[in-house]
C-alpha cells in the first residue's frame, strides 16, 4: 500500500528532521541523518544519527527519535507517522531494526522517506510484513 502523505504533516515533520539532521554525531560515515515522527496525540518528535568509536554502537535517527518519544510520553506512546531525512537529500529507507522498532511503538504507522524514485509513503506493515511481537 502506498499512502499519500498528509501535507501540512509532511511540511512539519521534514522541517523537525531536517533540523535534528545539523545535529548528528556522524564523523564516521557522513552520513548525517534526521528523522522526525508525529504521535497520535499529535506531537512531533525528532532524533539524529549518533555514531561511536565502537562503530556497533551507533545508533540511526529513527530509533533515537523513538526512543526520545518515550522518554517524553512514557512507554504506550504510539507513532503515527515517522519521516526519514538525510543532509545530502539521498535516498534512505529505514533499517531492518529500526522497521522492527518503529512497529512495536506503531503498528500502523506510516514511515515517509525519499526513494530512488522521489517522495513516498509506506505502512510500516509493507515494509516489514510478519513483525517481531512477543505474544
Ligand atoms: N542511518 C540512520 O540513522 N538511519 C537510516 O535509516 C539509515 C542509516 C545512519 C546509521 C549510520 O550512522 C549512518 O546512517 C550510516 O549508516
Amino acid at each position: 500500500m502506498n499512502r499519500v502523505p498528509d501535507a501540512a504533516d509532511h511540511e512539519r515533520l521534514l522541517q523537525e528532521a531536517r533540523k535534528a539532521a545539523r545535529n548528528a554525531a556522524a564523523r564516521y560515515s557522513k552520513f548525517h541523518v534526521g528523522a522526525a515522527l508525529l504521535t497520535e496525540t499529535g506531537e512531533i518528535v525528532a532524533g539524529c544519527n549518533v555514531e561511536n568509536a565502537s562503530y556497533g554502537l551507533t545508533m540511526c535517527a529513527e530509533r533515537a527519535a523513538i526512543f526520545a518519544a518515550v522518554a517524553r510520553f512514557g512507554p504506550d506512546v504510539r507513532v503515527r507517522s515517522i519521516l526519514v531525512v538525510n543532509r545530502d537529500d539521498a535516498p534512505c529507507s529505514p533499517c531492518g531494526a529500526c522497521r522492527q522498532v518503529i512497529y512495536e511503538f506503531g503498528p500502523e504507522a506510516t514511515v515517509i522517506f525519499k526513494a530512488s524514485s522521489g517522495w513516498t509513503s509506506q505502512a510500516i506493515t509493507d515494509l516489514l510484513p510478519y513483525g517481531f511481537r512477543l505474544t
